[in-house]
């Protein structure tokens, strides 16, 4: 039995996280995030529940799990509370299993108009953030100018950061772009009230999870984003701001590697990706949209629609070098269900070269053919299949297809967005 284990999107994000994580949190203790912050949208569906998770890890829906917000993650505190209350409101029950680091970092409103006016300058080449603020408060926490979770109980440290942080942004809000400015008076006011709601909550996570691993108890840690918008690996600069793969557990919860003892990676049975960026794969064409609509790909945390496209081999294989996948989660096998032929791509052609793993420089500069490989489609339904020898042999040909390219075994396939619908092998 697996005693922690991190879970982690492999592609570009949205690969259904959410729903590997609670599949398999009933038997795990914790479930901590470690990165990012409410630029996640993690959907979690059983019978006619359905729960959208941004900033709280998955395990929050089972009773008796103690979830963490990591120190890696930046975190708008009105967001966390708002989240706090919707949950709630759908009958989760939040008291002392949820905790948040104290060296966190916040988001203020600055950051999201920063983020916000910095996409509007860009035009064309903007990245297409979700807006959250996420990128202008990792910049801040290098830079060493932040304000951490702990500052909302110092009020004297907290005063002086805002003062401090608005001197600064301010005229960079107003000057260069041309916006609205933020009341130090009026953030301090909102921040201090934050802190004294969320104090309790409030802890030293590092501590705090280095115990639990200490007496034995199980951690789930729960990636958020994917691989490829790693902001060192991803396809740079249309990326996240923070370290999406598997290293990133350790800087962002202070967990030593040796206590991850499996890693799994999330994999969608084709591709998206929400915003800007290389997409090799991508499917501009009513193939494209069929894949869309069938997928339901329409992001979670902004509504905006996923662009799709086939499989991506290459991308995968990284993931598993920069992951070191043990197993591999398949999701959404089901939406493929109507083709007749499934192309997959295999490697890329860079000047005669053959790539196996995703040539990144050559497809930032445009200079790469995708090679393609035709696998038959099954023309059925495997929706809500739950035993992998009731799948179409097709199916489980490119099932087995994906384990064979990627030397990783698939241990879960998802059928449909339920719990439920699901194969354990
Ligand atoms: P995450 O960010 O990785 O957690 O993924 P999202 O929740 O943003 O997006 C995945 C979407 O696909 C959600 O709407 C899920 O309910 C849905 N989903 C997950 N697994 C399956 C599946 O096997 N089949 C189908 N049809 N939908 C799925
Ligand atoms: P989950 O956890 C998919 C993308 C944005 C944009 C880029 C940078 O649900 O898989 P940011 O706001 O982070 O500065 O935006 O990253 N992005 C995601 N795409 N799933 C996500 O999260 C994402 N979080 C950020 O669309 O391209
Ligand atoms: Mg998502």
């Amino acid at each position: 039995m697996t005693q922690n284990l991190a879970v982690i999107g492999a592609q570009w994000g949205d690969e259904g996280k959410g729903k590997i994580v609670d599949l398999l949190c009933e038997s795990f203790d914790v479930v901590a995030r470690y990165q990012g912050g409410h630029n996640a949208g993690h959907t979690v569906r059983f019978g006619d529940k359905h729960y959208s998770l941004k900033l709280i890890p998955s395990g929050i829906l089972h009773p008796n799990k103690l979830c963490l917000l990591g120190n890696g993650m930046v975190i708008d505190p009105e967001a966390l509370l708002e989240e706090i209350e919707s949950l709630r409101g759908l009958g989760v029950q939040i008291n002392d299993n949820l905790k948040i680091s104290e060296t966190a970092h916040c988001i203020l409103p600055y950051h999201k108009a920063i983020d916000l006016a910095r996409e509007e300058a860009a035009g064309e080449a903007k990245i297409g953030t979700t807006g959250r603020g996420i990128g202008p408060a990792y910049e801040t926490k290098v830079s060493r100018y932040g304000i951490r979770i702990a500052d909302l109980l110092d009020p004297e440290v907290l005063r002086d950061k805002i003062e401090f942080a608005c001197a600064e942004k301010n005229p960079v809000l107003q000057i260069v772009y041309h916006k609205p400015t933020f009341d130090p008076q009026k953030l301090y006011k909102d921040y201090t009230h934050y802190g004294e709601v969320l104090a309790r909550r409030i802890t030293n996570g590092t501590v705090l999870i280095n115990d639990q691993i200490r007496a034995g108890k199980r951690i789930m840690f729960e990636g958020a984003q994917g691989m490829m918008l790693d902001i060192d690996h991803g396809t740079y600069p249309f990326v996240t701001s923070s370290n999406t793969v598997v290293g990133g557990v350790c800087t962002g919860l202070g967990v030593a590697p040796k206590h991850i003892d499996r890693v799994m990676g999330v994999v969608k049975a084709y591709t998206t990706r929400v915003g800007g960026g290389a997409f090799p794969t991508e499917l501009n064409d009513s193939t494209g949209e069929h894949l869309r609509k069938r997928g339901n790909e329409y992001g979670t945390v902004t509504g905006r629609p996923r662009r799709t496209g086939w499989l991506d081999l290459p991308v995968l294989r990284t993931s598993v070098m920069l992951n070191g996948l043990d197993a591999i989660a398949l999701t959404k096998l089901d939406v493929l269900d109507d083709f007749e032929e499934i192309p997959v791509c295999t490697g890329y052609n860079v000047h005669g070269e053959r790539w196996r793993t995703f040539p990144a420089f050559a497809v930032a500069h445009h200079d790469y053919k995708p090679e393609y490989r035709a696998m038959k489609g099954w023309r059925q339904s495997t929706v809500g299949i739950t035993d992998f020898q009731k799948l179409p042999p097709a199916a489980k040909d490119y099932v087995r297809f994906i384990e064979d390219e990627t030397g990783s075994a698939i241990t879960i396939i998802s059928t449909g967005p339920r719990r439920e619908e699901t194969i354990l092998r």
